[in-house]
This record gives structure tokens, sequence and C-alpha cells, in this order.
């Protein structure tokens, strides 16, 4: 996809609610997306435990996804996918945007995420939401070097200055 394209039909973006029928295409992204993808059974038991499943569409294919924790109190992104010849297009942005706008409408303010310590793509993409750094998690990983470390990043939406 070209970014004429996307420029072209910004409309063509629509997001739905993860259906069951949804996970094998949503599978295959991640396979070709992580080192470590979680299996279909994963993505199976998320959409039975209630978390909030999202899929983008873009021009009625699915190109990206996003699975939310939510609880009482606050937020926790578990995953968030652009398919590799959809990524640098803003399609991450706007799934992270969709989603504070949601997490926001449950009157929610916290969001948490873990991120490897090596991806510096995705941590980017949270710093320029505003997530901030508040920990490491040693080891957190699997690794085919050995482990490799979390970083947990936090988002108050209340907090003076964020805007989206
Ligand atoms: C991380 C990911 C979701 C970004 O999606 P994307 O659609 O390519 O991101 P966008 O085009 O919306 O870019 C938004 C911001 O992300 C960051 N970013 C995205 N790709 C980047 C790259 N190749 N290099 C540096 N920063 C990058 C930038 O901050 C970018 O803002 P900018 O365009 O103003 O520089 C995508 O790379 C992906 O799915 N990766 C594999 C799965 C993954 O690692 N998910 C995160 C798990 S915690």
């Amino acid at each position: 996809m070209s970014k004429y394209e996307y420029e072209n039909a910004d409309l063509n973006l629509k997001f739905s609610e993860m259906g069951v029928s949804d996970i094998t295409f949503v599978s295959d992204i991640e396979q070709r997306s992580y080192k470590y993808p979680w299996t279909k059974t994963i993505f199976s038991d998320c959409l039975s435990s209630g978390y909030l499943c999202t899929v983008a569409n873009f021009n009625d294919k699915i190109i990206g996804y996003s699975i939310v924790s939510i609880s009482k109190y606050d937020a926790q992104i578990l995953n968030l996918c652009v398919d590799k010849d959809s990524r640098r297009l803003g399609f991450g942005e706007k799934i992270m945007d969709l989603l504070i706008e949601d997490i926001k409408s449950r009157g929610l303010n916290e969001i948490y995420l873990e991120v490897r310590s090596s991806n510096k793509k995705a941590i980017s993409l949270y710093e320029k939401k505003g997530f901030e750094l508040i920990g490491v998690r040693d080891n957190y990983y699997r690794d085919p070097n050995g482990r490799e470390d979390a970083k947990v990043f936090f988002l108050n939406t209340k907090k003076i200055g964020y805007k989206q």
C-alpha cells in the first residue's frame, strides 16, 4: 500500500470489535509480526474473557488490531499490531488514538503497557502519544539470546498538558 493510496482513502479505515471469524486473519498478522507470537487460542481466550478486542480494516481488509484489558481502575494495552505492509502510514497511531478515546469514554484515565526494551518503533509511538516510562521488569520476555527486559509505560490522560 502506498502513502498516496492511504492519504486518498483515509475514510476507508474502519474499526470494529474483533469476532471469532477474525482470529485467523489476526493470527496471520501476529505470526508475521512477533518473534514469539500469540496463538489462536490466546486470541480466543481474550474474546471470551471480555477484553476490548478491536480490528482495524482498511479497504475491507484487516491491517491491524489491539487487545486491551479493562479493570475497575485502569486499562492495560496487551497487544497493538499493524501488518508489515501497512506500517509507517499512521495506522498504529490511529489505533492508539481510538483506544485512548475508548478507554476515556469508560471513565478511566490510567493506561499501562509493557514493551520489549529493544522495540524502538513501538516505544517511539508510545512516547509520541504521551506515555512515560515508569519501570523496568528485568528478564521479562523470552529471547533467542536469553531473556529481554520489559519497559513499563504509563499514561494518565488527565495529566496537565496532555492532549491527543
Ligand atoms: C509499533 C507499530 C504498531 C507501529 O505502527 P505503525 O502503523 O507503523 O505506526 P505509525 O505509522 O502510526 O507511526 C506512529 C509513530 O510510531 C513511531 N514509529 C513507527 N514506526 C517507526 C519506525 N520504523 N522507526 C521509528 N519510529 C517509528 C513513530 O514515533 C511514529 O511517529 P512519526 O510518524 O511522527 O515518526 C508497528 O511497528 C507494529 O505493529 N510492530 C510490530 C508489533 C509490535 O511490536 N507492537 C507493539 C508491541 S508492545
